[in-house]
C-alpha cells in the first residue's frame, strides 16, 4: 500500500499538533457549555476520534453520512444523505467535523439542512482546507491546515475506499490514478 504514495504532507506528529491546537481553541470558546459534535462519515472518523480527545467540555457525538463523490477525484456537485442524525438537535449547540474543505458544496447542503432543524448555533471544524477550489460560498471556523489543490489521501481519507488507514497525510503517484 505504501509503495502507491508520492509524498507525506501531514505525518503523525503534526496532525497530533493541530488536534491539541484545535481542541485548545474550541475547549476555550464554547467555555464549559455542552455541544454535539457531528462527524461527518466515513472520512473525519479518526480526526474526531483524535480531535475530541482534547475537547474539555461535555459533549454527544452523532454522525451523518452523505455522498458528493462517487468513487474518483472530482466532485460531481450532488449531496445524497445516506444516513441522518439518530437524535434531534433542536436549541443544541452543534460542531460539525469534517475532513476536508474542497468545492463547500456537501458543507453547504448539511448546514442548510440541520440548521432548519432550529439549533442554537451551528460551527465547522475541519482538518484540511483547499480554498483555491471553493464554489459554494462557505468557510470553516476551525481550520487544521491549508493545503494547496491536490488529491490527498489517508488518516480517515480515502481514493476509491482505499488507504483510510494510513496515520499521515499523504499524495498518490499519478499512475495510481491512471490505472
Ligand atoms: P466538497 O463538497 O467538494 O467540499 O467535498 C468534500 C468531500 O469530498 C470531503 O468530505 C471528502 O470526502 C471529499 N474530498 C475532497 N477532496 C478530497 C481529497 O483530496 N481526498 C479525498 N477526499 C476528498
Ligand atoms: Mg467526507
Amino acid at each position: 500500500m505504501r509503495d502507491d504514495l508520492k509524498e507525506v504532507l501531514l505525518d503523525e506528529a503534526e496532525i497530533e499538533g493541530i488536534c491539541k491546537d484545535l481542541g485548545a481553541k474550541i475547549t476555550e470558546a464554547y467555555a464549559g457549555k455542552p455541544l454535539v459534535c457531528i462527524g461527518i462519515l466515513k472520512g473525519s472518523v479518526m480526526f474526531m476520534t483524535d480531535l475530541i480527545k482534547h475537547i474539555d467540555t461535555h459533549l454527544a457525538i452523532d454522525f451523518m453520512d452523505v455522498s458528493s463523490y462517487h468513487g474518483g477525484t472530482e466532485s460531481t456537485g450532488e449531496v445524497q444523505i445516506l444516513k441522518d442524525l439518530s437524535a434531534s438537535i433542536e436549541g443544541k449547540d452543534l460542531l460539525i467535523i469534517e475532513d476536508i474543505l474542497e468545492t463547500g458544496t456537501t458543507l453547504k447542503s448539511i448546514t442548510e439542512l440541520l440548521e432548519s432543524r432550529k439549533v442554537n448555533s451551528l460551527e465547522i471544524v475541519t482538518l484540511l482546507d483547499k480554498p483555491n477550489r471553493r464554489k459554494a460560498d462557505i468557510e470553516a471556523k476551525y481550520v487544521g491546515q491549508k493545503i494547496p489543490d491536490e488529491f490527498v489521501v489517508g488518516y480517515g481519507l480515502d481514493y476509491a475506499e482505499k488507504y483510510r488507514n494510513l496515520p499521515f497525510i499523504g499524495t498518490l503517484k499519478p499512475e495510481i490514478y491512471s490505472k
